[in-house]
C-alpha cells in the first residue's frame, strides 16, 4: 500500500483524487486542507464544489480508501507520496504585482513538508506554476540535515472544471515531468505506475521538468488565445453582418485549424486562463523578451475589451440609459455545470451595469452564493433570484451570460410577457434560437450577428 496524500482540497485536488481513490483500492488517499470548512463539506452530503458525476464517486471512496482532514503535518508524517494542489492566485503586492504568481501558499507547504518528514519523498507539483519553480522546491526540501531525500516531480491538471470527472476518468494525456536522475526517473515510473492503473500508456507523456512546468502554461495560453482570436472576429462580424457561428464553422472545417473552442462569448474567465496567461507574460518580461510579452498580454487585453463591448453595447442600445432599469442575468458561474465564479465574466458584467446604476438581479442554478460572495459590497446591491421566472419578471432586458442547458428550455413567450417592453435579450454565449425570440416580439443581440431589432414594441412578426 501506497500512502497517498493531496494538499489543498480545492477544485483540483478535490476532483482528481476521488478519482485516482477509485481507481487504486489498493492505495490510502487522504486529502488536506487547512479550511476547516471546506474539509467538513467534503465529508458532507453536500460537496463543496458542484462537479457532475463527483458525489458518487466520493460516496463510493469516502471511508473506504479516501479520507479527508484538516490534520496536514500528521498526514505529510505518514505519506510516501504528495501531491500539492494549493492555490496559486496572482501576486496583488510587491515586485511583479498583477501578474506574477503568488507563491507564497505554494513555499509555505514545501516548509512544512520538509519540517514534518521522517522518511524520504516524491513530492508532486499539481498546482499551476511557473517554469522553474520545481527547483525552488528542491532546494528548500533537500536543505534537510536528517538525510532525507525528495524528489520533485512536476504532473500538471489539464481539467476543465465541470467536465472535471470525465478528464480525469479519460485524459487525452498525462504529462509528468522529472530529473533526468536515477532517483528522479524512479520517482517518474512510480508515477506512471499510479496513471496506468486506467489510462493508456501511450497517453501518459514524461518529459524534463521545465518542459513540463512550461507546458501547463502554454495550453492554457493557446486554449485562451483561440477565445479571444474568435471573440477579436466577432467584433468585426457585428460590423459587416457576417455571422460568427458561420465564420467559426467554415475555418473549423480545416482540420489545421480545427473545430474545437471557436465559441464567440462575453469572454473567457475561470481561475486560469487570466492568472496563467499574466504568469506567462511576467516571465517573458523576466527573460528579457518583452516582445513575447506583448503578444501574450494582448490575448487578455482582448477578453477585457469583449467584456466592456457586451456591457456597453447593452447600455447603447437600450437607450444610452439603464438607471433605475431592472435587469436580469442569467447565469453568473464562468461556465456551465459549476458553481464556480472566478473571474466569471458574468461578473464583470454585472458591475458595469451597476455603474449604470442598473437594478440588477442575477440568477443561476448552483452558482449564487459564490457569485454574492465574490461581489463583495457591491452585493448589497444586487438581488439573487434563483427562479428565472422570477428574475425576468419587469425586466427590461435579459442577459444570458453561462451557457447553462436550462436556459434552452424556458418558456420565453411567458418571460416576455411578463418583461417591461421594448424587451431585450443580450445573448452572450449565442445559446439561443434568435429568431424564435425575435417572432415573440424581443429586440435580440447575440454577439458576432447582426442584431434582431425591432422600430416598434408589441410588434410581432
Ligand atoms: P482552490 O483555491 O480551489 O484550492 C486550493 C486549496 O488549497 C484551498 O482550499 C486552500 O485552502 C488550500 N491551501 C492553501 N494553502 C494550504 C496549505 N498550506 N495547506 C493546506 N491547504 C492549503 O484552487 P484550485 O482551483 O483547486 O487550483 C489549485 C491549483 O491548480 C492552482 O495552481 C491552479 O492554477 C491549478 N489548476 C486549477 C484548475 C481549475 O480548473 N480550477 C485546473 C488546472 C490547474
Ligand atoms: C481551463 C482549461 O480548459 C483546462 O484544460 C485547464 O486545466 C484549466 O483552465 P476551465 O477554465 O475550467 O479550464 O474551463 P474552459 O472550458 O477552458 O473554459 C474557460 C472559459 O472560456 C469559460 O468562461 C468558457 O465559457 C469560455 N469559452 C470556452 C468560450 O468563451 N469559448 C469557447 O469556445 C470555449
Amino acid at each position: 500500500m501506497t500512502n497517498i496524500l493531496c494538499i489543498g482540497a480545492g477544485y483540483v485536488g478535490g476532483s482528481t483524487m476521488p478519482i485516482l481513490a477509485s481507481h487504486c483500492p489498493e492505495h490510502r488517499v487522504v486529502l488536506v486542507d487547512i479550511n476547516e470548512k471546506r474539509i467538513a463539506a467534503w465529508q458532507s452530503d453536500q460537496l463543496p464544489i458542484y462537479e457532475p458525476g463527483l458525489d458518487e464517486i466520493v460516496r463510493q471512496t469516502r471511508g473506504k480508501n479516501l479520507f479527508f482532514s484538516t490534520e496536514v503535518n500528521r498526514h505529510i508524517a505518514e505519506a510516501d507520496i504528495i501531491f500539492v494542489s494549493v492555490n496559486t492566485p496572482t501576486k496583488m503586492f510587491g515586485k511583479g504585482a498583477g501578474k506574477a504568481a503568488d507563491l507564497q501558499y505554494w513555499e509555505k507547504t514545501a516548509r512544512q513538508i520538509l519540517e514534518n518528514s521522517t522518511s524520504s519523498k516524491i513530492v508532486v507539483e499539481k498546482s499551476t506554476l511557473p517554469v522553474r519553480t520545481a527547483e525552488a522546491m528542491e532546494r528548500i526540501l533537500n536543505s534537510n540535515s536528517n538525510g532525507l531525500h525528495f524528489d520533485v516531480l512536476s504532473n500538471p491538471e489539464f481539467l476543465a472544471e465541470g467536465t472535471a470527472v470525465r478528464d480525469m476518468q479519460n485524459p487525452d494525456r498525462v504529462l509528468i515531468g522529472g530529473r533526468e536522475t536515477e532517483s528522479g526517473q524512479r520517482a517518474v515510473e512510480a508515477l506512471v505506475e499510479l496513471y496506468a492503473k486506467w489510462v493508456p500508456r501511450d497517453r501518459i507523456i514524461t518529459t524534463n521538468l521545465w518542459s513540463s512546468e512550461l507546458s501547463k502554461l502554454v495550453a492554457n495560453a493557446f486554449l485562451a488565445q483561440r477565445i479571444s482570436s474568435i471573440n477579436a472576429i466577432s467584433a468585426l462580424c457585428e460590423k459587416t453582418e457576417a455571422d460568427i457561428n458561420e465564420v467559426a464553422y467554415a475555418i473549423g472545417r480545416d482540420e489545421r485549424i480545427g473545430r474545437y473552442f471557436l465559441r464567440a462569448s462575453v469572454g473567457f474567465g475561470g481561475s486560469c486562463y487570466k492568472k496563467d496567461i499574466l504568469n506567462l507574460v511576467y516571465l517573458c518580461e523576466h527573460y528579457g523578451l518583452p516582445e513575447v510579452a506583448r503578444y501574450w498580454e494582448q490575448v487578455v487585453v482582448m477578453n477585457e475589451y469583449q467584456e466592456a463591448r457586451f456591457a456597453s453595447n447593452m447600455v447603447a442600445s437600450m437607450f444610452n440609459t439603464i438607471a433605475g432599469k431592472r435587469i436580469a442575468l442569467f447565469g453568473a458561474a464562468f461556465k456551465a455545470n459549476t458553481n464556480d465564479t472566478r473571474e466569471s465574466p458574468a461578473l464583470e458584467v454585472c458591475r458595469a451595469l451597476l455603474e449604470e446604476r442598473a437594478d440588477v438581479v442575477i440568477t443561476d442554478p448552483h452558482a449564487l452564493e459564490n457569485a454574492r460572495n465574490d461581489l463583495g459590497e457591491l452585493a448589497k446591491r444586487v438581488t439573487f433570484e434563483p427562479d428565472p421566472y422570477i428574475a425576468a419578471n419587469n425586466a427590461h432586458a435579459i442577459a444570458i451570460l453561462t451557457e447553462w442547458s436550462q436556459y434552452t428550455q424556458l418558456d420565453y413567450e411567458r418571460i416576455y410577457n411578463s418583461m417591461v417592453k421594448p424587451a431585450f435579450i443580450f445573448d452572450g454565449r449565442n445559446l439561443l434560437d434568435h429568431k424564435k425570440l425575435y417572432q415573440m416580439g424581443f429586440n435580440v443581440h447575440p454577439i458576432g450577428k447582426p442584431p434582431l431589432t425591432r422600430l416598434t414594441t408589441n410588434h410581432r412578426a
